[in-house]
């Protein structure tokens, strides 16, 4: 194959230069210029230009899009009902936090409905796949293995075998011959995945990108690749903790934010069909200041997650702030609230620790009070009620804001047995449904006063 003529293009500004510079030359940003292939436009006929007529909405079929189910659960649950054929996922997540063990478990169930699967492991040996497999209980002969890094024999592999589901683990693994960077670098990963979306786009297979995420969060170079996919999950969770949560931050095919739980155990991962009583402390462990529940909405599924406050004297040097599935910015949004409008001035000489219980992730605003009475909590020393959960968003003069699908949190913490829920005060108010005391709070500082009192 002849070599493909490549330039260095600056993400920024659209530089381009034939010599890869760590500095673009026209705008001056660092470590923006990329390697990328750079063909020239093949002569549009015109016979092809006048292919390109609209099509009338109605007359558009929908019989491709039916959802192909895996037959597990959680995995269908979070794609919006199943596989799309056709469509491109990216799974991202920390190295060892179970991707390979959870796409090759999908891969297992999918044949067992009689679907082919192609798996291409660029990062493990057939052997060790093989032991993962079998530790997995999977013995299928329609789970077809390629051990292969190179772009071109994967496409190869595929059109050959023309597989339902293809699962790339991973792709920054990939290279292609076309590219000179080395593999992992944006260039050859966009590449790699730009070269396998075309593909599957044109068939009717389905396609899944693993994509490693750096510690800073991102997903190493692929954050480029989110606007080419159609569905993005991330699989997170405390590697010391046994469970792990998939979540959908794009989906073109169903709701985002959806969430799927299982439980990592010696024979692979198992499904959590009802975790709302998962990321709680035993509620009989009660009386320590510092904690709170809050119940967070995750996609259609309300989620009760126990934050847990540390405060800590910090002496000479400058205070710590440290999170653990809490947004560390919104911290620091919520302790100057505290201090300045609820008067907890100490705490700008408190260490301040908050860590949601799983190292479950809370996204949502609305655990904005929980938090914040948290840390109230553990500074005044005053244990908060074990039956209490709060939910709202805190602005910056310290009110408390309504968050959406309030009845539906407040009726998931009444089945899971809490007796209190303070919530934003509502135009119209929110009734109360039997069992539970539903408290409209107006400002953190009464919302404070009440779950301390
Ligand atoms: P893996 O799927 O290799 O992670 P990733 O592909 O995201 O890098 O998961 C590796 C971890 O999962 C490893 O620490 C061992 C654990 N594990 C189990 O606990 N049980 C199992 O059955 C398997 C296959 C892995
Ligand atoms: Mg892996």
């Amino acid at each position: 194959m002849p070599k493909l003529r490549t330039l260095y293009v600056c993400q920024q500004c659209g530089y381009q230069s034939i010599k890869w510079a760590g500095r673009c030359p026209s705008c001056g940003m660092w470590n923006a210029l990329v390697e990328e292939i750079t063909e020239p436009h093949a002569p549009s006929g015109l016979a092809s230009l006048e292919d390109a007529q609209p099509t009338l909405l109605t007359a558009v079929s929908l019989e491709d899009t039916a959802h192909l189910q895996t037959g597990v659960g959680e995995f269908d649950r979070v794609l919006g009902g199943g596989i799309v054929s056709g469509s491109v996922t990216l799974v991202g997540g920390e190295p060892g936090i179970g991707k390979s063990t959870l796409l090759l478990s999908v891969a297992g169930a999918l044949t067992a409905y009689g679907h082919t699967v192609l798996y291409v492991s660029g990062e493990e040996s057939l052997h060790q796949t093989k032991l993962r497999a079998t530790r997995l209980g999977l013995s299928s002969s329609l789970i077809h293995l390629l051990a292969h890094t190179q772009l071109e024999a994967i496409i190869g592999a595929i059109k050959q075998l023309r597989p339902q589901v293809v699962i790339v683990d991973s792709i920054q693994v990939i290279e292609t011959n076309a590219l000179s960077s080395a593999p992992g670098s944006i260039g050859q990963v966009r590449a790699c995945a730009h070269e396998l979306v075309q593909l599957v786009k044109g068939s009717r297979s389905a396609l899944f990108l693993v994509g490693h995420v750096t510690k800073e969060g991102f997903l190493a170079g692929p954050k480029v690749l989110e606007h080419l996919v159609d569905t993005v999950l991330y699989f997170e969770g405390e590697p010391t903790s046994g469970f792990r949560v998939l979540r959908s931050t794009k989906n073109r095919f169903g709701a985002t934010y959806e969430l799927g739980v299982f439980h990592m155990t010696t024979e692979g991962l198992v499904e959590v069909p009802n975790p709302s009583e998962l990321f709680l402390s035993d509620p009989a462990s009660g009386g320590v200041p510092g904690c709170m529940v809050t119940v967070s909405l995750e996609g259609s599924r309300p989620l009760l997650v126990e934050v847990q406050a540390l405060t800590s004297p910090c002496g000479m040097g400058l205070p710590r702030r440290r999170t653990t599935g809490i947004d560390f910015n919104r911290l620091s949004m919520l302790l100057a609230v505290l201090e300045r409008r609820v008067g907890l001035h100490q705490l700008t000489q408190q260490d301040v620790f908050v860590s949601s219980l799983g190292g479950v992730r809370l996204l949502e605003p609305a655990a904005d009070l929980g938090i914040g009475i948290a840390i109230a909590s553990s500074l005044k020393e005053r244990p908060t009620n074990r039956r209490d959960v709060a939910i709202g968003e805190v602005g910056l003069t310290g009110e408390v804001r309504p968050v959406t699908n309030i009845a539906q949190r407040i009726h998931e913490a009444k089945r899971v047995g809490f007796q209190r829920c303070l919530i934003a005060a509502q135009r119209g108010g929110v009734s109360s449904p039997e069992g539970i005391e539903v408290i409209p709070v107006h400002h953190v500082r009464e919302a404070v006063a009440l779950a301390l009192a």
